[in-house]
């Protein structure tokens, strides 16, 4: 059965580890089929999207071990991936199709990307205008804007592009577009969105120069295999860091994640908010940082207004915000946030419905949302839009919530979060 019955928590204690970095897992094996030699990936994130990604690359001929531990990529080189013989299906994964789109508009065989029916309706145009002034052939469903997309390789042109979203898929595909193209590409964005890929491709060999907004790569660098140590996913331990903040009597730790700024804006939000978060036990992973989080139950929080500039650095984090709204004091607005409609669902038009079953006042806009906190809220029959993020927030919302809240649509969690339900019954016992 497809649902779960959540009941209000006492308490939320223990200390654990949150799933692999799920943005760093696809990049990992991506980088890694495209540079010569064995790459170890350590701490793969095992779930439904990072497996989409292996799967592309098997289908284009990449050979990836699931050691169990590790996961061994033996690598094809940027020239060496071969034309799948059928459609590449990347399941419910953003991450990969548009990054997958970059490498393949550089590839000179003909390529379709496809996925289910929440990637079917995902904008695609933000990649096809960049890449096609590369060079590439490439075309996609409904006017070029949503998936399957039809891709012909070639070799590409460098090109110097002012990214109108701040979006780390759309820099990313660019950027390995980029290693194909003679010369440099350069991109410039409107806000800085999460780096995993300018941190980690240097290690893989490529030449990366960073200066702020502008990303530069140079082209036809050939990548070498190496070790990779995924993080823990910040975005996974979100959920439980606002759980245990508005569960009263918890105290959790949360151990080894990757607290890299382009992902923490949640931690300076909640920060402003009034809430206590300690962070301790720093250190480098990967090129990445990474420390141990501890926080408390029964946070006084504070209502804030959340505005554009802040959206990039907490972007998966919207749900779980608004979550962390309904029990502060006063009014929560968060504007310029329009990037949330176009997520496996539409995350303003989801959160606002759902916590509005449980009794919530929520004002709908169109870049946003308002929420009226310190709302006692009420068990009520939830769906998750087969949005795995949803799910969770509202798990945590069930979990706050007087009586029964039933959700429905939990296999999403598989998505990002195999073993959500498991850590929460540890906490609760
Ligand atoms: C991701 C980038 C973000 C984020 C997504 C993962 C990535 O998407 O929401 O969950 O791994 O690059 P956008 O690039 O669309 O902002």
């Amino acid at each position: 059965m497809d649902r779960i019955e959540i009941h209000k928590a006492k308490s939320f204690k223990g200390e654990f580890s949150p799933t692999p970095d799920k943005s760093i897992s696809h990049r990992a094996v991506i980088f890694s089929s495209l540079s010569q030699g064995k790459s170890i990936i350590k701490n793969f994130l095992k779930a439904e999207d990072p497996f989409s990604t292996v799967n592309s690359f098997r289908a284009l001929g990449v050979d990836i071990v699931d050691k169990g531990e590790v996961l061994i990529v033996h690598g094809s080189g940027i020239y060496g991936l071969k034309e799948s013989h059928d459609i590449i299906d990347c399941g419910n994964s953003g991450t990969t199709i548009r990054l997958l789109s970059g490498v393949l508009s550089g590839n000179p065989f003909f390529s379709v990307l496809t996925g289910d029916e929440s990637l079917r309706k995902r904008p695609m145009a933000r990649v096809i205008t960049p890449l096609r002034q590369m060079g590439a052939e490439i075309m996609a469903r409904a006017g070029d804007r949503y998936p399957p997309l039809a891709i012909k390789g070639k070799k590409l042109l460098p090109i110097k592009y002012q990214m109108p979203v701040a979006s780390a898929q759309v820099k990313s595909a660019i950027l390995l577009a980029g290693l194909y193209a003679d010369g440099e590409t350069e991109i410039m964005e409107p806000a800085k969105s999460r780096d995993h890929t300018e941190r980690i491709l240097p290690a893989f060999g490529a030449v990366i120069d960073v200066d702020g907004l502008h990303v530069r790569i140079k082209g036809g660098t050939e990548l070498k295999a190496t070790e990779v140590y995924v993080p823990g996913d910040f975005s996974s331990a979100a959920f439980f860091l606002i759980g245990a903040l508005l569960i009263q009597d918890s105290d959790i730790t949360i151990t080894g994640v990757g607290i890299n700024p382009t992902r923490t804006g949640l931690l300076n939000v909640l920060q402003e908010m009034g809430a206590e978060i300690e962070i301790s036990n720093i250190k480098n992973l990967s090129g990445e940082p990474v420390a141990d989080i501890h926080c408390r139950g029964g946070a006084d929080l504070k209502a804030i207004n959340i505005t554009k500039d802040k959206i990039p650095a907490l972007i998966d984090e919207f749900p779980i915000l608004c979550v962390a709204a309904t029990q502060a004091t006063g009014i929560t607005t968060i504007r310029g946030a329009e990037e949330l409609r176009v997520k496996e669902s539409d995350r303003i038009r989801s959160m606002t419905t759902e916590l509005g079953k449980m009794g919530v006042e929520i004002e709908e806009f169109e870049d946003g949302l308002s929420i009226k906190g310190r709302s006692s809220l009420k068990g009520a029959v939830v769906e998750s839009y087969g949005d795995h993020r949803i799910a969770m927030a509202m798990a945590m919302a069930g979990l706050i919530a007087d009586g029964t809240t039933t959700i429905h649509g939990i296999s999403s969690v598989n998505i990002s979060f195999p073993g959500f339900f498991q850590i929460i019954r540890r906490l609760t016992l």
